[in-house]
């Protein structure tokens, strides 16, 4: 196992504050999601070295766009609206601190887009951020994920995004910490420094929802449905933003 994921197990994913069966259950999906974690550190470090021996600074503008297509605020918004209504107003005094937690992220995923957007400014490669708005590739996201089936997200159960939070977000920290173990550049290092703490509060929130909420067989069924999803052979690409080509 590559260093980089063993360090995030022992600080982020062992460590909790709960027992029982919550925890129980997401130490068994997180078997699961071992393999392809490990995938993804490996395939990322791989994808930075292949941009750095590209001989031009064209990956720069290439992560940026893929990075706000994924997090930009048109996507961010839809998104995370969506998410805080797959809690029904019956279950908001239940589920307040998710829906608080979500709401934060709204703002988070902003700010993302926000931050690939001053790459590309800063880095020459556009005058004016509404450019972005002319460009498919910062407007498309042609990843097939969970993570982009926006509006499915109403309809099902409050604590289904969890395993959305628990695996992609987490894939998300991984991917950024493997990137800084290679690029040394400052645009790509302070986009990638000031992006990863919220990245690492979307994993906790995962974390957190199956922890503490996940206790039954019928809540956990569709998070682990979710994980069933994801753990299917697409996942371990990085994203765009991150490296990889979708
Ligand atoms: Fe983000």
């Amino acid at each position: 196992m590559h260093p980089i994921l063993t360090n995030f197990l022992d600080k982020w994913v062992y460590p909790t504050g709960f027992t029982g069966p919550g925890v129980d259950f997401r130490m068994r999906q997180t078997e699961r999601c071992l393999p392809l974690w490990d995938k993804l550190v490996l395939q990322a470090i791989k994808a930075a070295e292949n941009d750095l021996q590209s001989g031009s600074d064209e990956y720069k503008a290439a992560r940026a766009r893929g990075g706000y297509a994924a997090e930009g605020p048109f996507m961010s918004l839809k998104q995370m609206s969506t998410q805080i209504l797959s809690v029904g107003i019956n279950e908001q005094p239940k589920y307040i601190d998710l829906q608080r937690m979500r709401a934060r992220q709204i703002w988070d995923e902003v700010k993302h887009g926000q931050l690939h957007a001053y790459v590309l400014l800063r880095g020459g490669f556009i005058e004016r951020e509404e450019e972005l708005m002319d460009d498919p590739r910062a407007n498309t996201q042609p990843k097939l994920s969970y993570f982009g089936m926006t509006a499915m997200f109403p309809h099902i159960h409050p604590l289904a995004r969890a395993g959305q939070h628990y695996y992609n977000e987490s894939m998300a920290c991984l991917g950024i910490a493997s990137t800084l173990s290679v690029i040394k550049d400052d645009l790509i290092r302070h986009q990638l420094h000031s992006q990863s703490a919220e990245e690492l509060m979307h994993f906790m929130e995962g974390k957190y929802q199956i922890d503490a909420y996940a206790l039954t067989p019928e809540n956990q069924k569709p998070i682990e449905e979710v994980f069933d999803f994801l753990l299917r052979p697409w996942a371990p690409e990085p994203s765009r933003a991150l490296g990889g080509a979708a």
